[in-house]
């Protein structure tokens, strides 16, 4: 398993350019999957996850290629296997993506389900229930939910919680369904507005992406398109982090502002300055960071995946900072490692007491997950010492070349195996 070392180093200084959104190349993959053709998706991040939907989409028997401009090139045939084994959904929830598009596209899907993991339990039951809502039926047989549908029938789905894999799948299953699909509850972050502009551009009657009504006019017909995906907000949330625990200034060249207002906010108050540029963000950070108050919610509020990043700060503010975690029940595992390093947290249910020290010290902890890993690395930036960071690999699966990246920056990170 691969390690990170981490020494507190210099501060930060210089540049570094976000790639394009994991949680949406993922899904413009699955989309894929609606019609024939040949894709080109700019802007895809080199990461694991996006080799294992690759790899799924090719099971499936597309073709998926990294061209030598970088961008990605899919290309679906006329035959599918209409099926998402158990090996990828495993390693991979988001291969549940290709539930929507498959009973679009074949008229059936075997999908494995997908098993709890660092979050916690983490049902699809709302996305069986939408998809059931316009006509699809399923079974569970042997760790296999195997959907049927004839061609899709539109209607209004109520989502009881704006998930955002929910949101989707019925977009992608709405897109050629017969009729008008309606989602209200709908989730509103960037990436679904960038699943819909995918959508659109394939010829598809998307309307209110972004906004908590959906509207999706069927149509008969998609077609194969070039896209660039949307600049990842987690990865942009995590260097501004690093940047608190490290110090310095830089320019998040590529970062949308307007896609990062309430973490903006907050890591203000937390004492960054952060200025929106033309094409990016820049801030600064100096002195150690004031404690704030910060709640999860569904975008457009503080993104669950910021709160590990935004406790590996805590843990060095100058006074007392409460978390509390309203997405994922469960999503807490991180903080024993951070406790390795000496810090002071309470976890009160789905809350955290964050009592912030002046200095971390340098330990051994391990990457629960993919955001869990960016906050051990973001904490060991201003701890006492060496950090060696365990199953380093969830790091890869969600970011870019994070340790150039960091490298470039001044930070003292190496992998070590
Ligand atoms: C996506 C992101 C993930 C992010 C999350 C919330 C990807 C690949 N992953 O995950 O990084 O943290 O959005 O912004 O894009 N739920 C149900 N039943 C369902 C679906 C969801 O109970 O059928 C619950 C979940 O357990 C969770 C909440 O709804 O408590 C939010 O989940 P959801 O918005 O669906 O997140 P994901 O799409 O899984």
């Amino acid at each position: 398993m691969s390690r990170l070392l981490v020494r507190p180093g210099e501060t930060f200084r210089g540049e570094v350019t976000i790639s394009g959104a994991k949680n949406s190349a993922l899904k413009l993959m699955a989309a894929s999957v609606l019609a024939e053709g040949r894709y080109v998706l700019r802007n895809v991040p080199d990461i694991a996850d996006v080799g294992i939907m690759g790899r799924l989409l090719e099971a499936m028997g597309m073709s998926v290629r990294r061209r030598e401009d970088a961008a990605l090139e899919i290309v679906r045939g006329p035959a599918l296997v209409a099926e998402a084994p158990y090996e990828l959904v495993e390693r991979m929830r988001a291969s549940t993506a290709v539930l929507g598009p498959l009973l679009s596209a074949v008229g059936e899907a075997r999908v494995a389900l997908p098993g709890g993991d660092d979050f916690g339990s983490r049902p699809i039951d709302m996305h069986l229930a939408s998809l059931e809502a316009l006509g699809a039926t399923f079974e569970l047989s042997h760790g296999m939910i195997e959907g049927r549908a004839g061609r899709l029938v539109g209607c209004e789905v109520v989502l009881e919680y704006p998930s955002v894999g929910a949101t989707e799948n019925l977009l992608m299953a709405g897109a050629t369904a017969q009729g008008t699909t309606t989602v209200r509850n709908a989730a509103r972050e960037p990436e679904i507005s960038d699943l819909a502009a995918f959508l659109n551009r394939m010829g598809a009657r998307v309307l209110g992406a972004g906004s908590p009504t959906i509207v999706i006019e069927g149509v008969d017909e998609l077609r194969a398109v070039e896209h660039t995906v949307v600049p990842d907000r987690v990865e942009a949330a995590t260097f501004l982090a690093a940047l608190a625990t490290a110090g310095g200034e830089v320019t998040l060249r590529g970062a949308r502002a307007d896609h990062l207002d309430l973490l903006i906010e907050k890591m203000g108050r937390m004492g960054l300055r952060i200025s929106p540029e033309a094409d990016g963000i820049w801030a600064m950070a100096s002195g150690r960071p004031r404690p704030v108050d910060v709640a999860t919610l569904p975008y457009p509020g503080i993104a669950t995946d910021f709160l590990p990043m935004l406790v590996a700060v805590m843990c060095l503010a100058d006074g007392t900072s409460y978390a509390t975690e309203n997405v994922f029940a469960g999503r807490f595992r991180y903080v024993g490692e951070l406790a390795r390093m000496g810090a002071q947290i309470r976890v009160e249910g789905h809350h955290l007491v964050v009592d912030g020290s002046a200095r971390l010290s340098g330990a051994p902890v391990r990457a629960v997950d993919i955001r869990a890993g960016a906050a051990m690395v973001i904490a060991a930036l201003a701890a006492d010492g060496e950090t060696t960071i365990h199953d380093a690999g969830h790091i890869d699966r969600g970011y870019e070349r994070f340790v150039d990246k960091l490298q470039g920056l001044g930070a003292d990170v190496t992998r070590l195996d």
